[in-house]
């Protein structure tokens, strides 16, 4: 028989390292990386309807609305890659993002199997969104001081041209942080309530938090 796929979430504040812990763990798990926050900066890269709608709200640092998200990451979880599962990151961020992913997953017999919280103080966070720097090519993400690539401004994996995230502003990283605050964190209750949850301290070198995340995920899968 086949095994029933396996759902991860990877949560955090913006910047706590969802996005660089992902590209590692999607091989260690074998799971799509699903990330709504670059599902949007696709649709936006290629002038799509629902692009050019989410700009609005991310430029401002707001979460884009329910409905329109809740959407988008339900289609991607319904394609064939997605078969097995997936490693969400950034989605669910508000409660009822929350609820209507596990109603759809329920739908078809499957639930949320563990969800990884990435803790980290805010003061570090404002760094590492302004040094922030992302391949225009395949999304690989770096940082000016703490993962630097090997040449400036050039994506080591694909040799693509290295951009700042529009909303990588010091002042927009702060909205973010309070709609975070606001709107996600209540999340952490929510799924730990349910025994999902596992608390990771992401204020320590990429490569401790990818191991610390693999012990967790040792542990419950
Ligand atoms: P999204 O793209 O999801 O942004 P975010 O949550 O703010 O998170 P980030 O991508 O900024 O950070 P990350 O945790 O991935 O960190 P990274 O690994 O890059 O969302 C953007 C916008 O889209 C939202 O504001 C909203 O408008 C919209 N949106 C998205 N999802 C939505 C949803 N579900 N509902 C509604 N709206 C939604 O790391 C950051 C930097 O730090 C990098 O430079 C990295 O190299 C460095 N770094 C990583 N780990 C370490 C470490 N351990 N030590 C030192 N440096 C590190
Ligand atoms: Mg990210
Ligand atoms: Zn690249």
């Amino acid at each position: 028989m086949a095994q029933s796929p396996t759902y991860v979430i990877l949560m955090g504040p913006p910047a706590s390292g969802k996005g660089t812990q992902a590209e590692r763990l999607q091989d260690v798990l074998g799971l799509s990386h699903v990330a709504s926050g670059d599902l949007f900066r696709y649709n936006l890269k290629n002038e799509t309807e629902l692009g050019l709608k989410a700009k609005v709200y991310m430029d401002k640092g707001d979460l884009v609305p329910d409905d329109v998200t809740i959407a988008m990451v339900l289609d991607r979880l319904s394609r064939e890659d997605c078969a097995k599962g997936a490693l969400l990151d950034g989605f669910p961020r508000t409660l009822a993002q929350a609820e209507a992913l596990e109603v759809a997953l329920a739908d078809s017999g499957n639930s949320i199997n563990l969800v990884l919280n990435i803790q980290v103080p805010t003061k570090e966070l404002i760094s590492r969104v302004t040094g922030r720097r992302l391949c225009r090519d395949c999304g690989a993400s770096y940082h000016i001081k703490f993962k630097r690539p090997k040449e400036e401004g050039v994506c080591d994996k694909c040799g693509g041209e290295l951009y700042q995230r529009d909303d990588d502003t010091e002042a927009t990283a702060r909205r973010r942080l309070e709609v975070y605050n606001a709107q996600t964190k209540p999340l952490i209750n929510y799924y730990s309530r349910k025994g999902s949850l596992a608390n990771i301290d992401g204020n320590r070198p990429i490569d401790e938090v990818t191991d610390a995340l693999k012990v967790a995920i040792t542990a419950a899968l």
